[in-house]
């Protein structure tokens, strides 16, 4: 399991990981993956004003009990493996297959809308805020008929760059999430413009600081850390968004313990919003592939942000993220006990460790005839032990496009 712990707390022997998270929105996180060899390190390491690491307990010989204490209570798996009640319907109303084109229509629309979009905020400060409204629109009826199809492709796409999907990505699992909580239409409206707009202050931010390639000092953070204001600055004057969205906009980077920018709120005061916001908004910078990174599979990164509850996220609301993608969401590339591959093609909100997976890929990766297996139906013909996922890989690692599977 992957916890997020202070400084302070390190040790000789614990492995610390690269979660890829950005220098730009984590300047304070020490990430140079690898275990840490000297008391000399820690002091380094405190010393040039590091605040946070992410260990993997594994990997630093931690049992189970030693992980818990770490992590404040329960296991990343033991708390989904038991039975739990989805915040709403199943999120399904149309089969995936049939709201696939549809999804897809939508996200190359986004796309193409995406690069207008930056350029406009870039070069002119400028919004279209009626192609907004009817992307959000459509993103809104999409994950209504079906919740998975749509956060499914974002995760499959992969070879456009990061400033251009990343506001697409977080307007769609943003909205998706919130459809998940209940929240009534004229909610996700909103919700979607927020999550759409989150970064756009960025536009405001000299290039020179957001393209640098090393680490940033305090004062160069500190310009970094206005982002979310320059949002502010940029939209308000337009009159088109209300001070909720606005507000929810500004909090996208405020923390649940109270250590998140501008203004440091935590806990309750941080709005629904900018909650559902920040989530969608680490989800994606954690699984998207960067010029300087490869993306986690979504299975670990979900991992990664339960080990982040209480500190950068409310409990309950990270444990909700998760149960609305499901531990292996859809799109997950996955080996079956069988050693099988396949992708996961529906999750199971009552039993998310046992999705659907449509098995396309035998154990030397070839592809063999795409069999449906629901993971918690175990075939009443099939002799030995109930099918599993053994692990989520990685497509990448081995050069599979798994978009070809998607039909
Ligand atoms: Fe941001
Ligand atoms: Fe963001």
């Amino acid at each position: 399991m992957i916890v997020k712990m202070d400084v302070n707390r390190l040790a000789v022997g614990m492995y610390v990981v690269d979660t890829g998270l950005s220098w730009l929105e984590y300047p304070y996180l020490f990430s140079s993956q690898g275990p840490i060899t000297s008391e000399k390190t820690i002091q380094a390491i405190t010393s040039e004003g590091y605040a946070e690491a992410f260990i993997d307990t594994q990997r630093s010989g931690f049992d189970d009990d030693a992980t818990r204490r770490l992590s404040g209570g329960t296991l990343f798996k033991e708390a989904f493996t038991g039975q739990s009640s989805p915040a709403s319907a199943s999120g399904i109303s149309v089969p995936m297959a049939q709201e696939l084109p549809a999804a897809r229509k939508v996200y190359e629309d986004a796309l193409a809308f995406a690069k207008d979009f930056i350029h406009k905020a870039y070069q002119e400060k400028s919004v279209d805020f009626e192609r907004s409204e009817a992307f959000v629109s459509d993103v809104i009826s999409s994950v209504s008929r079906n919740r998975e199809t749509l956060t499914g492709l974002c995760k499959l796409r992969f070879y456009d760059e990061y400033s251009y999907t990343h506001s697409i990505n977080v307007t769609v699992l943003a909205t998706a999430f919130g459809q998940y909580l209940g929240l009534p239409g004229d909610e996700l409206h909103p919700l979607g413009l927020g999550a759409l707009f989150h970064d756009i202050g960025k536009a405001n931010i000299p290039r020179e600081v957001l393209n640098k390639p090393g680490r940033l000092d305090a004062r160069e953070f500190q310009v970094i850390k206005r982002h979310p204001l320059e949002s502010y600055v940029i939209l308000k004057g337009m009159g088109a968004l209300t001070p909720k969205v606005l507000s929810a906009i500004v909090e996208h980077h405020e923390k649940y313990d109270g250590s998140g920018y501008p203004r440091g709120i935590g806990g309750e005061e941080v709005s629904m919003f900018a909650r559902i916001i920040s989530l969608a908004d680490v989800y994606d910078a954690l699984t998207s592939e960067r010029v300087y990174k490869k993306g986690m599979p979504p299975a670990q990164a979900l991992g990664v942000m339960y080990g982040m509850r209480e500190k950068d996220f409310h409990p309950t609301m990270v444990e909700r993220f998760i149960k609305c993608l499901g531990i292996y969401p859809v799109g997950s590339f996955v080996r079956l006990s069988d050693s099988r591959y396949g992708l996961v093609w529906a999750s199971n909100a009552l039993a998310p460790l046992f999705p659907t997976v449509k098995a396309a890929f035998d154990d030397a990766l070839r592809p063999i005839p795409a069999e449906f297996v629901d993971l918690a139906e175990p075939g009443l013909a099939s002799a030995g032990p109930p099918l599993t996922i053994a692990e989520a890989v990685d497509p990448r690692r081995f050069n599979i496009d798994i978009s070809a599977v998607m039909n």
